[in-house]
């Protein structure tokens, strides 16, 4: 059980930031990434299409690349999908989302009293951040915003240069992000702007993101369940639903290096 792969897997090739965080904080480890290029953005899709496809390729992953874990590299299939993947696969496999990790590290900091997130329209529209702040700590304040531009922005290539500047200095100059003392970047593309957004506040507020937090939330669950691998057995594999050069290239950008994308079809008739 321990050498079998971890998967991972987003709606697209976002993701890759937190994979490339759980590769470098696990080498021992084997990856298995499924991006569902297909189907992104999922930031516009409803919940149940989003908990469609992310039970599809759950399944995938767990059957056919006996996965030992799952962990959902995308905030918008974790706030539409999470609890319903963990319900149905309860006792079979665990199930890691980006957001607990997230929330959990905000409210261990006390110098933290307002906190603004940024994220996807689904995912803002969901509630999640806010209902699970304010559940684990009713002092917190919160103000959300959807930022919907940035992730088609980032995965088209604009990222430090004067687009990308003038779209995120737009959004965090609205009313909602005012008088905030942390930032969570709630989306697997923002890692790659997130020292724009430093600069922004003079890196006068704590910018959270979720890679480093994430890969080391998986560790500690790999670590709990025994289900550490001691000695890496096969190289990754990354495969997307749906292949275009453009996915190929932008891979490198998100992941730090170049990596092979294998074209996969897994859906069934719904
Ligand atoms: N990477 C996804 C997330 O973390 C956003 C991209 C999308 O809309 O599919 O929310």
């Amino acid at each position: 059980m321990n050498s079998q792969p971890i998967g991972i897997f987003d709606s697209g090739i976002g993701g890759l930031t937190v994979a490339h965080a759980i590769s470098e904080a696990m080498p021992n480890e084997t990856l298995i990434y499924f991006g569902d290029t297909a189907h992104m953005p999922y930031g516009d899709k409803s919940k149940d299409s989003i908990r469609f496809y992310a039970e599809q390729i759950t399944n995938y992953l767990l059957k056919n690349e006996h996965c030992k874990c799952i962990v959902i590299a995308c905030n918008t299939a974790s706030a539409a999908a999470y609890e319903y993947l963990r319900d149905a696969f309860k006792n079979i496999i665990p199930v890691i989302n980006v957001i607990d990790p997230i929330i959990e590290e905000v409210i261990a900091d006390d110098q933290i009293k307002r906190v603004g997130i940024i994220a996807t329209k689904t995912t803002i529209a969901s509630g999640i951040y806010q209902e699970k702040l304010t559940r684990r700590k009713a002092s917190l304040e919160y103000s959300a915003l959807a930022t919907p531009l940035l992730a088609p922005m980032i995965e088209e290539g604009f990222y430090n240069d004067k687009i990308s500047h003038e779209i995120i200095y737009s959004y965090l100059a609205q009313p909602e992000l005012k008088n905030i003392d942390a930032l969570i970047l709630g989306c697997t593309h923002y890692p790659l702007i997130k020292e724009e957004i430093k600069a922004f506040y003079k890196q006068r507020i704590k910018v959270i993101d979720s890679t480093t937090i994430v890969a080391n939330k998986v560790k500690a669950i790999l670590e709990k369940e025994g289900l550490l691998s001691e000695k890496r057995m096969a190289p990754d594999k990354y495969y997307v639903s749906d292949y275009t050069d453009s996915f190929e290239k932008t891979t490198s950008v998100f992941f730090g290096s170049a990596i092979n994308l294998e074209l996969k079809n897994i859906w069934q008739t719904k």
